[in-house]
């Protein structure tokens, strides 16, 4: 076993970190988790003249669906929409088992997007100058995040969260008893001066010291859930410096990529790939259509190092065995209808549907919220679908700042509000937040003109 996996085994008393090789980030479930009997020889069926007697596959020919029919709506004339019928061996293949790390046709169409827009030259045509990488699809990136931070981190090792961080991690993290601590973040996110601070300081600050040294770190790069703000390009620079200095991945969620107002930044992962002295590449980046086309069919995808793709492959190989293939059917047939331009078009429009919806939303929150005397303040999000509202709530006893949740979860509630405490929201537990989060993704303006009458109602009586 190699003593970097071992948590709180990786003690290193400088500042800086010999960096080790990705396998060495695999916790030790991912180590001595055994490939699937079955599914690791399915490959050897697309070899030429190969009899497979392999696989428990149902024969299609007693499957009673024809065909799978979806109307889509093109960018270019909405008005029309038109319909793409799933037949033949398509349909066989989507009704079939397949392959775990998804159906060719959309884990090419979405490499294929992704090294365009990231400027990584695609897994196969990799150099040995470029760093190889490669691309899986999962049930909606939350399932590929949670198995990433599994197949990395053992209990008593460190992660690093960007605070206020999205909760659907937190979970993960608190059953596989990870340590998390929290890295601030501001209107430019997340503070990379903060993080080098801490980083420098790890061994002997008495709130690091007892802690492992942290194998990664979690950040929404792009107008983040729950702030709307998007980290600059400086700072995801120094990120990248500092994971390489101190010797920890990156793990890039971006579902909010397409849904940004403002100019995008190079991600993550365009930046990891740009600078071939550079180790083996450290940034796992994981993307989602659930915001962009469905979060029903629930497709979500990852890219990154073929070592660390792999392991989150040989996990879903031993889990849920695959992305469903009627979802991931359907995702390729419309992907395919609109191709990449009309892909990135429907992007860009569903940006502008929700930069119209934040700027309704703000109008009528500055008319109620900051109307005499204010009860609210906050940072007009950059991109998403939520308003991350600092309350100005009578300081609590035992903080410099009011406290929401008890507001939020009981007055608010009963007033017929709901809203998402920022307790919610805070990397590590036990702390209190005068933040709460409000989306303005669905909501019409009469109902949000009434909702914050009743928030401010609530504030006011306290
Ligand atoms: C930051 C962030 N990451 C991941 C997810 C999960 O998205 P998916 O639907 O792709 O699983 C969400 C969903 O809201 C999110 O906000």
């Amino acid at each position: 076993m190699n003593d970097y996996v071992r948590g709180s085994a990786w003690r290193v008393p400088v500042t800086a970190c010999q960096p080790r090789p990705l396998s060495a980030f695999l916790s030790r479930n991912a180590q001595r988790r055994p490939a699937s009997a079955i599914r690791s020889l399915l490959p050897l069926e697309q070899e030429p003249g190969m009899i497979s007697l392999l696989a428990g596959k149902p024969n299609p020919a007693t499957f009673p669906i024809e065909e799978i029919a979806v109307k889509v709506r093109l960018p270019d004339d909405a008005s029309s929409p038109v319909v793409v019928a799933v037949t033949g061996d398509r349909l066989q293949k989507a009704l079939q088992y397949g392959p775990t790390a998804g159906t060719p046709a959309l884990v090419d169409w979405l490499a294929q997007l992704t090294s365009s827009l990231h400027g990584r030259p695609l897994p196969a045509q990799s150099s040995d100058s470029t760093k190889p990488w490669q691309l899986a699809v999962g049930n909606g990136s939350q399932d590929l995040i949670v198995k990433a931070f599994e197949v990395i981190l053992d209990s008593g090792d460190t992660a690093l969260l960007q605070s206020p961080t999205y909760p659907g991690v937190l979970p993960a993290l608190c059953v596989g008893q990870v340590n998390t601590v929290a890295v601030e973040s501001d209107e430019a996110g997340i503070r990379a001066d903060a993080l080098e601070r801490m980083l420098a300081r790890w061994d002997v600050d008495e709130k690091t010291s007892s802690l492992a040294r942290p194998k990664l770190l979690y950040m929404v790069p792009t107008a983040s859930n729950p702030t709307g703000t998007s980290t600059s390009l400086d700072r995801k620079r120094a990120l990248l410096r500092l994971a390489r200095k101190y010797d920890f991945l990156l793990f890039e969620d971006d579902p909010y990529y397409h849904l940004s107002f403002e100019e995008a930044t190079p991600s993550l992962f365009a930046l990891d790939g740009q600078d071939s002295d550079h180790d083996q590449g450290r940034v796992l980046r994981f993307e989602s259509l659930s915001k962009v086309m469905s979060a029903g069919l629930r497709i979500g995808f990852v890219a990154g190092p073929s070592v660390l793709v792999d392991a989150i492959n040989k996990y879903t190989a031993t889990s849920h065995l695959q992305v469903s293939g009627v979802s991931q059917c359907v995702a390729i047939a419309v992907l395919e209808q609109m191709g990449h331009r009309g892909f990135l078009q429907h992007a860009a429009r569903t940006a502008d549907f929700y930069r119209r919806r934040r700027d309704a939303f703000e109008r009528i929150a500055h008319e109620i919220l900051r109307a005499e005397p204010p009860v609210a303040e906050w940072t007009s999000p950059g991109g998403g679908m939520f308003l991350w509202l600092r309350l100005l709530l009578p300081l609590n006893a035992n903080t410099a700042e009011g406290d929401s949740f008890a507001l939020i979860s009981t007055q608010a509630r009963r007033a017929g509000v709901l809203a998402v405490p920022g307790v919610a929201f805070l990397a590590s537990s036990g702390g209190t937040s005068t933040y709460v989060r409000v989306s303005f993704s669905l909501i019409g303006e009469e109902d949000t003109a009434e909702a914050f009458r009743r928030l401010r109602r609530v504030i006011l009586d306290l």
